[in-house]
């Protein structure tokens, strides 16, 4: 059987991105996978209710834990196979997702450069299907093995059984809070194709002329800087809401009223809403509650001036959703998990 230490009254702070001082009654930092089917016969944290922390960057924590976190730090990056299309790469679920695109572009291997710089661990990404600048990480992925907490087993995920979708799969759902994830297999094809349509990405590069992956990987880089907080300087946790969906039928409502909503088209004919645009148009931009704000560059993001709480964030999230839905009509749905 594995050995774990078990840590008490142990201090999140530098376990989530917002930078909420919270804590939690244990901790485990989790290094070998052996360690985790062993949780399950050790007394001292037999029925304590159990959080899985990867980098924090997709939860909001409102208060002290009662429970057991689970700090994930397994490690490793290696190529594991390859076919006809593509290189398989498998990477630790406590690696950090960045310096994880960046080793794959240094070993010559391209596909996940639009998703550089987002916070946050390889195990996380599947759990929301991280995504940006014109791509998902569903579309790179191959499979994960995950470790079900109730029973030590080991379980293999494929695509479908991951049930993506936009920022959500089976770990926000039917899934969520019953496994650890430990590894995450990734699928780069071969011949690699530039996704270079997000208007801010194709502007670079025509100003420069370059068209590789490490052109688009330095775009990324320099367009989220512009854009989003660093999370090191301003605790956030990336789009705290949803592009919300709506039908042809609501959206001709609203483009009626609202000549500029900013929108994208979906292949089913429903209308995706740029969130960020709806919190812009109510007046949010900048605003705050105490310490909890709204980004003043972005109106997606929700940022910690310093001190706030959780529980804050949630207050000034909740009057943001009260006030775009009496003007537009429409729900907005955080994409963090509140906790
Ligand atoms: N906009 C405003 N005011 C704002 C913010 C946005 O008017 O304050 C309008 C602008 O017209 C802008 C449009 O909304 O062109 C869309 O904004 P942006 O390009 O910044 O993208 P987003 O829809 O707000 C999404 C993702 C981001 C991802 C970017 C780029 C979601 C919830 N968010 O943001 O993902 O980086 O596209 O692909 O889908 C994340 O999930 O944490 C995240 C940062």
């Amino acid at each position: 059987m594995s050995e774990f230490e078990l840590l008490c009254d142990y201090p999140l702070l530098a376990h989530n991105t917002f930078g909420f001082d919270v804590r939690a009654k244990h901790a485990i930092r989790l290094t070998e996978e052996a360690q985790i089917p062993a949780l399950g016969h050790d007394t001292r944290i037999e029925g304590l209710s159990r959080l899985v922390l990867g980098g924090g960057s997709n939860v909001v924590l409102t208060k002290d834990f009662d429970g057991l976190a689970l700090l994930v730090e397994l490690r490793g990056r290696r190529v594991v196979g390859e076919d006809e299309d593509a290189v398989l790469v498998e990477a630790g679920a406590g690696e950090n997702w960045h310096e994880f695109v960046a080793w794959t572009l240094s070993q010559g291997l391209p596909g996940l450069e639009n998703l550089a710089l987002i916070p946050g661990t390889v195990g996380a990404a599947p759990i929301q299907n991280i995504g940006a600048y014109g791509l998902e990480m569903g579309e790179r992925f191959e499979r994960l093995r995950a470790i079900e907490l109730s029973t030590g087993e080991t379980w293999e995920f494929d695509r479908d059984a991951c049930a993506f979708g936009y920022r959500d799969s089976f770990f926000k759902r039917e899934g969520r809070g019953r496994f650890v994830i430990v590894s995450v297999t990734f699928r780069l094809p071969k011949v690699w194709m530039p996704r270079a349509d997000y208007a801010d990405i194709a502007r670079v590069l025509q100003t420069s002329g370059a068209n590789d992956p490490q052109a688009i990987f330095d775009t990324v880089v320099a367009v989220r800087q512009a854009k989003l907080p660093d999370w090191r300087v301003l605790g956030n946790a990336g789009s705290f809401f949803k592009n919300p969906v709506v039908s042809a039928t609501a959206f001709d409502a609203l483009k009626a009223r609202e000549p500029d909503v900013v929108s994208y088209k979906q292949p089913d004919g429903q209308f995706k809403l740029a969130a960020g645009w709806l919190i812009d148009r109510c007046g949010w931009k900048g605003r705050a509650i105490g310490a909890a704000a709204v980004h003043d560059r972005q109106a997606l993001v929700l940022v910690n001036r310093g001190g706030a709480s959780g529980a804050q964030i949630l207050e000034l999230a909740g009057a943001i959703k009260r006030d775009v839905h009496a003007r537009f009509a429409v729900e907005l749905e955080a994409e963090p998990v509140c906790l």
